[in-house]
């Protein structure tokens, strides 16, 4: 059996004003019915692995503020057992992870955890459960598991594996990892060849994580299991001690781990993911996964266009107009609206700071 660890506590500023610091974007349904944390869930619990094996109940690490957001989403999808590791503040990816391998360990067993984080679309459900198939039984073996999805442009907010020869079942070896480079290294890899994107998704055992964190960040290992040494427990929900948690250096899974795993002993590897993945990171990646006219729009909500072409507009509680506009993204909600041009939708996070200032 494998373990779901579904990573949602981070804070998702790019898609502010959807996105609030109350209700962040993973909890959103941003390209349909469901949310984007609903359907990371949901991906994981609908498919088998190789021996015909269900997921265990999703381990959901969280930030303690969402506890009750998160419960009522899995509660919409009829998902009654899950835990929820819940944290003071969040000290990024690195630590969330170690809670959950602590939690896994602690129920009896050392499971293979998969683990996804809750702000990814994915076209091709069947092509998933493929790849994750091959991805589980590999990390069974004692191997840390990458998805990796062919580039298509040298995005500097995602992670870039560097992959070796096709071994079974074209599972490569990771020759390299390097977490978001700057856009001219990045440019050099798509020149180059054989860089693959990390799709955000780790498949590895608890104790392969433990081992590899004690290894490369002790302080990480160290601090992380000093708070969980003193969680407390409230039903569903575990809480690890808030001193000693919000005292762990913060550091993602890909810097803490990840960079420093090829060459060092650990295995890493890949398998390929060829599933219309998306990680719905800023607008433009929004506007790039919905449906959209001829004319390369998509339109939510109450919107009028004469003349206008690759838009996003939400509307949410207005009427939004636009006439003979090109390439703009508007967000209208009840207190803020966004006009933004498309491409530069990264920068979005630079008015949530300073908003953040104001108050
Ligand atoms: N519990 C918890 N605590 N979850 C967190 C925290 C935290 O402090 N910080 C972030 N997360 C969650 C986010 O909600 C998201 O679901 C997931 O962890 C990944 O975090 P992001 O902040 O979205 O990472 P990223 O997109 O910049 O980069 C990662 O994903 C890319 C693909 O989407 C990296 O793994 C890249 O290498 C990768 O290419
Ligand atoms: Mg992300």
């Amino acid at each position: 059996p494998f373990l779901p660890v579904v990573l949602c506590g981070g804070s998702g500023t790019r898609l502010w004003p959807l996105s609030r610091a109350g209700f962040p974007k993973q909890f959103l349904c941003l390209t349909g019915g469901e949310s984007l944390f609903q359907q990371a869930v949901q991906r994981l619990r609908a498919m088998r692995d190789d021996s015909g094996c269900r997921a265990l109940p999703p381990c959901v690490v969280s930030n303690e503020e969402h506890r009750f957001l998160a419960q009522e989403q899995l509660r919409e999808i009829g998902l009654e057992d899950a835990s929820f590791l819940l944290e003071p503040a969040g000290r990024n990816t690195a630590p969330a992870l170690t809670l959950a391998a602590l939690f896994a360990i602690e129920a009896g067993h050392d499971p293979v955890l998969v683990v996804t984080p809750a702000d990814q679309t994915i076209v091709d459900e069947a092509a998933f459960v493929r790849a994750m198939q091959a991805a589980i039984r590999e990390a069974d073996t004692g191997s840390i598991v990458m998805l990796g999805v062919v580039p298509d442009r040298p995005e500097t907010g995602y992670g870039y594996i560097q992959a070796g020869d096709g071994g079974r079942e074209g599972i490569r070896d990771v020759l390299r990892f390097v977490e978001k480079p700057d856009a001219a290294t990045a440019w050099g890899y798509l020149d180059q060849g054989g860089y693959y994107w990390n799709a955000g998704m780790f498949v590895l055992k608890a104790s392969v994580w433990l081992a590899a964190l004690e290894a490369f960040r002790p302080d990480i290992a160290q601090g992380t299991a000093t708070a969980w040494a003193d969680r407390y427990r409230d039903g569903a929900f575990i809480r690890p001690d808030k001193a000693s948690f919000i005292a762990v250096p913060g550091e993602s899974i890909d810097y803490a781990v990840m960079e420093k795993c090829p060459g060092s002993g650990f295995p890493i590897r890949m398998v390929p993911l060829a599933a219309g993945w998306s990680d719905l990171g800023a607008w433009d990646a929004v506007w790039n996964a919905l449906p959209r006219d001829e004319a390369g729009n998509a339109h939510q909500g109450d919107v009028l266009a004469t003349g206008s072409r690759n838009t996003l507009v939400h509307a949410g509680s207005r009427l939004v107009a636009l006439v003979g506009v090109e390439d703009l993204v508007v967000v209208e909600t009840p207190d803020a609206v966004l006009v933004a041009g498309r491409s530069h939708s990264q920068a979005v996070k630079h008015i949530v700071d300073e908003l953040s200032l104001r108050q």
